[in-house]
């Protein structure tokens, strides 16, 4: 498929590119990692319609489907290939959802994380083949095309793209049945639903606590297995504890009017802990999945 010079500009384990959109798939939210993996400043993508990093060998129908998905209210997830300014690419595996305000759908958001090479070699082929069926096919007949390609498979596109990501890229996780991506994005959105929030000026809003939120639920569901003996296993819980602690602090900190500067620096600091969190996770598991300690 890249038979141009183009190079892939590949994604670090703990990368996350975010983006959100009004409803008609105009920029209106970017985050760093996006702009620099993608070669754009933030002047250049913030008000630009999304294709702005669109592929060339990214088949038509996969967008007709997000569409479709995120205007009926749902969210999906997705293997994208996007071009940067420069002429490169890289790959993501997106999770895109709507965001509501009062049941109406306001804007869009995009999580993406990196793809195994697993993953990028089985979604290429599927796209490649997708491309070929549009040229000399309707978007409407491609699209019956893929709906019949995944009903052999009995999954749906979602389904598809999870088992295909966690084949690989998360084995580790995997064997222990923890989806830490999945955790990962679930902190992120949560993040990002309270910064908005306070962006529109809302008042009450309600951080919840480490252990109400799905994280927090697992890691208690996980206490009684063999690694959480593991003595960065309290760290697990202490980088958790502060996250939900700063995002307490901003929500706090926006109602007493603090700069956007300082707003800005609590939620970095959130990313950091996140991070730091996810990382320290991955060290626990790895390190008994390498000692052959079971989890059954
Ligand atoms: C939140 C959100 C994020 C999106 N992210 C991407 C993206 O990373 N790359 C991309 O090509 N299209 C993305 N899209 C889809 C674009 O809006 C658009 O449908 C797609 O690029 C196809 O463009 P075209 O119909 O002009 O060919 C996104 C849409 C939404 C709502």
């Amino acid at each position: 498929m890249n038979s141009t010079n183009e190079t892939e500009v590949v994604l670090s384990e703990y990368d996350l590119i975010v983006s959100m959109t009004d409803v008609k798939g105009f920029i209106t939210y970017v985050n760093d990692v996006f702009c620099e993996v993608a070669s754009f400043s933030r002047e250049e993508l913030i008000g630009k319609p999304h294709n702005i990093v669109r592929h060339k060998d990214m088949p038509k129908v996969i967008f007709k489907l997000l569409w479709e998905t995120l205007l009926r209210g749902k969210p999906i997830s997705a293997f994208v290939k996007n071009a940067t300014k420069d002429g490169n690419y890289y790959w993501v595996k997106a999770y895109v959802a709507p965001v509501f305000t009062e049941g109406e759908i306001t804007h869009l958001t995009s999580y993406r994380r990196p793809v195994s090479n697993f993953a990028k070699q089985e979604i290429s082929k599927l796209y490649k083949h997708l491309k070929e069926y549009e040229a000399t096919h309707s978007l409407d007949e491609t699209y019956t095309y893929l709906m019949e390609y995944l009903k052999e498979r009995n999954i749906s596109y979602d389904q598809f793209v999870d088992r295909l990501a966690s084949e690989h890229s998360i084995s580790n996780a995997d064997a222990l049945k923890i989806d830490i991506d999945s955790y990962y994005i679930d902190h992120m959105i949560f993040k990002t639903n309270i910064a908005r929030s306070v962006a529109l000026g809302k008042k009450d809003i309600k951080v919840t606590d480490s252990c109400c939120c799905n994280f927090g639920k697992k890691l208690k569901q996980l206490e009684s297995m063999p690694f959480t003996s593991h003595p960065l296993w309290s760290q697990v819980h202490h980088y958790h504890n502060h996250v939900h602690g700063l995002m307490k602090d901003y929500v706090q900190r926006a109602g007493e009017d603090a700069s956007k500067s300082e707003l800005e620096g609590i939620l970095s600091n959130v990313d950091k802990d996140t991070n730091k969190l996810i990382g320290t996770l991955k060290n626990v598991i790895d390190t008994y999945v390498e000692e052959g300690i079971s989890h059954e």
